[in-house]
């Protein structure tokens, strides 16, 4: 059935939110799991569409997944299959963090290019490279990325780009793999720290979890672990842009404030004021927001899942913002969006120049991925009347109880089957 938000402008968001565990660590927790025989248990995940897709992956290649709210349990068997049924693999892009866990474990995995956000194109050139370096042989075949070795082993590897999926891929195959490997340029994304935190219960010996250079001794086999997933530090800044975007005053629980610490300086830029509490903030936005500039990088530079939420700030402040995008080339469509309920917007290359106005025009609009479907919602919120927001089991995938979070904070929005 097909599904819109209907968004009424005008609300200022008010109260306090609580943040669970971060979509971009359980899946990859999740992954992780494969790497054990027995029963990994994940306690604070989040209840997103994603969890039960990577479930699927995981059944699919003989783990059974029991998810019981915020507990994942994943018992993986002592046989492995090491293709993962390629229909579920296209769901997600997480899906892909099973192929580092599977070259470990079966030295084999045959893994079909994974979905997910439609944001630009999104090579593994740095996993394959990462692998071939370890001992295996990798090719794409038919759709699958193939990766064979006969034996692993560690390796000095330096990444072009700090990816984090390439990171990860990387790890969880070296944790498993005979001597030393050093990861250089590694991703630094506390995500990856949280990764570092369950591999090291569960016996993998890693050091410089949250640095760029990441060194891990090889062991022969790792045992199952119980792991609180960190909070959504990229759900927790969504809330601290709705209170800037919509002049309100949001408390998020749940998420380390020092995550954010970037974002938060940006915000109190654009004139918020900021409060900080153990595992929690404040972000109280008096009068209409001031333009601010953003440049996306790797972690701790501003991520690019945030770049929608500038854009919609942007769009109305007070003042003419600059948001530069060095990551994922398709993610300024949602400007195309944002001009539908009247931004004032302009794109060249990996730069977009915004032009505050004081209020937007509703309109109906569409979501291309998790975060520009959120960053619509925030835009209707600063638009007159009623914002049709479509396409929002993109939403789904990555905001738990997103539609009752709103309504709790004051926001009219009500999900309608059409
Ligand atoms: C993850 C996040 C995504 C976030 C992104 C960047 C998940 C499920 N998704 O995606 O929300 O936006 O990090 O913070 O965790 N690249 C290559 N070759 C490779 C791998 C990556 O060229 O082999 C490039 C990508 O095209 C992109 C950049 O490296 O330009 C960063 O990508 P990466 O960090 O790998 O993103 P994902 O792990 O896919």
């Amino acid at each position: 059935m097909s599904e819109h938000f209907r968004v009424r402008g005008g609300a200022r968001l008010r109260g306090a939110v609580d943040v669970v565990g971060a979509k971009n660590s359980v899946l990859k927790l999740m992954a992780a799991a494969l790497l054990a025989e027995g029963t990994t248990t994940l306690t604070n995940c989040p209840e997103i569409l994603d969890v039960p897709y990577m479930a699927e992956v995981l059944c699919s290649l003989g783990c059974t997944v029991d998810i019981d709210g915020d507990t994942i349990a994943i018992t993986t068997p002592t046989e492995l299959s090491h293709r993962p049924d390629g229909e579920s693999m296209r769901k997600l892009r997480a899906s892909v963090c099973v192929l580092g866990p599977l070259v470990g474990r079966c030295k084999r995995a045959v893994v079909a290019l994974p979905g997910g956000d439609a944001i630009g194109s999104r090579p593994l050139d740095m996993h394959q490279s990462g692998l071939r370096q370890l001992g295996a042989h990798s090719d794409i075949e038919h759709g699958c990325v193939v990766a064979e070795a006969e034996n692993l082993h560690g390796a000095q590897i330096w990444l072009d780009f700090p990816s984090m999926g390439a990171t990860e891929n990387i790890l969880m195959a070296a944790v498993l793999a005979e001597g030393t490997t050093v990861i250089d340029n590694a991703a630094r994304e506390p995500e990856i720290s949280d990764l570092c935190t369950l591999l090291t219960q569960m016996g993998a010996k890693i050091e410089g979890a949250g640095t760029s250079t990441l060194t891990v001794h090889g062991v022969e086999a790792l045992v199952p672990a119980e792991h609180e997933v960190i909070g959504d530090r990229i759900v927790g800044a969504t809330w601290a842009f709705a209170a800037a975007t919509t002049r309100g005053d949001i408390t998020v629980r749940g998420v380390d404030p020092h995550h954010l610490d970037l974002v938060l300086e940006k915000l109190r830029i654009a004139g918020a004021e900021v409060t900080f509490g153990e595992r929690e903030f404040r972000v109280v936005q008096p009068e209409r927001p001031k333009a601010v500039d953003f440049v996306t990088l790797p972690y701790p530079g501003f991520a690019t899942d945030l770049q929608p939420f500038a854009i919609t700030l942007a769009s109305v402040a007070e003042g003419t913002s600059m948001i530069t995008e060095n990551l994922f080339e398709s993610r300024f469509r949602f400007i195309e969006e944002m001009m539908r309920l009247g931004a004032d917007a302009r794109t060249d290359g990996h730069h977009a120049v915004i032009r505050g106005i004081e209020q937007l025009s509703s309109a109906p609009v569409w979501a291309s991925d998790i975060r520009a479907g959120v960053g619509l919602v925030l835009a209707g919120l600063c638009a007159d009347g009623d914002t049709e927001v479509w396409d929002v089991f993109h939403i789904d995938r990555g905001y738990p109880k997103f539609v009752e979070n709103m309504t709790a904070l004051g926001a009219d929005v009500a999900r309608v089957n059409a």
